[in-house]
């Protein structure tokens, strides 16, 4: 890589950062695409978040992307929100404008639908969806099926009260954790937004009897790529969709607003950030 005085910047910021895919997604980006930029990974502790985000505009960044444990102090530090980071709750992407404001996004609902898109043919009006989870991915989901025009979103979480408050904020139904299997009853969608099934945590103990055949079972965990729970579908015949597609897609609006490329999720960029 040639760097030149030019050369466009961007990064995540994060604490930790090593574990983060994000500089390899965009870096393969920029190769693909013969862009001028670089995208690098930012140690930021939680003690110097909020003077490290006031000094990107001096340092010359195009923007960043926020993620654990910054995306609520990335909220509080914007000068402008936009309509879907405020509904989430919490900013992933920030744009640095001409005047050296800070513009924050949060892209996590875009990168679900664009991955359920280009990975089925659900469309969203087709019936209920299910969510499983209530904390920040899943939050980003329900504004994203919300936004798709979904007829219902029906919410279940191990702390209930916590899907009874995102069912009262957002108008959805919720259903005590005890049901979740019986919520999946003529639903046309089934996400999976906790952390069970990722390598390390345990399994999600979810009997999908009650599931029509046809439904899609979406996991946003996506190590493994193939969870528990997609291979309990795949095996009785529902199409599934994993988790990868929407950590590239999240990825599209901050590269194409930093680097002024709108880039493609493909085959080959897939096989690329799972080699890391
Ligand atoms: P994120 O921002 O990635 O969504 P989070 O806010 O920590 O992370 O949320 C994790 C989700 O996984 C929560 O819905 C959590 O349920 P609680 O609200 O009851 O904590 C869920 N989760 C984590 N471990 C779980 C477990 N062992 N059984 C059931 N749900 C679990």
């Amino acid at each position: 890589m040639i760097l030149s005085g030019t050369t466009a910047v961007a990064g995540i910021m994060g604490w930790p950062i090593g574990h983060s895919r994000s500089p390899r997604l965009h870096g393969y980006w920029l190769r693909e695409y013969g862009v001028d930029g670089v995208y690098l990974p930012l140690v930021a502790s939680p003690e110097g978040i909020e003077a490290a985000f006031r000094g990107l505009p001096g340092l010359g960044f195009r923007g960043v992307n926020v993620t654990i444990p910054h995306k609520l102090s990335a909220l509080a530090a914007c000068d402008h929100v936009d309509d879907v980071a405020a509904r989430i709750g919490a900013v992933n992407t920030i744009i640095i404008g001409e005047d050296g404001a800070l513009s924050g996004t949060n892209t996590d609902a875009f990168g679900f639908l664009a991955n359920l898109r280009q990975e089925s043919d659900w469309r969203g009006v087709e019936g209920p969806a299910v969510v499983l989870g209530a904390g920040g991915a899943a939050r980003a989901v329900c504004v994203a099926l919300l936004d798709a025009g979904v007829p219902e979103v029906r919410i279940a979480n191990r702390t209930d009260a916590r899907a009874q408050a995102l069912a009262d904020e957002f108008g959805l139904t919720a259903f005590p954790w005890a049901d979740r299997a019986a919520a999946l009853d003529g639903a046309a969608l089934v996400v999976n937004a906790t952390s069970l099934g990722m390598t390390g945590q345990p399994t999600l103990d979810l009997p999908l009897d009650a599931l029509p055949i046809d439904a899609l079972v979406h996991d946003i965990v996506y190590a493994p790529l193939e969870t528990e729970l997609l291979a309990q579908a795949r095996a009785r015949g529902n199409p599934i969709v994993d988790g990868l597609g929407m950590l590239l897609h999240q990825a599209r609006p901050g590269f194409e607003a930093w680097f002024g490329v709108s880039p493609d999720v493909t085959p080959a960029l897939r096989n690329f950030v799972l080699e890391s």
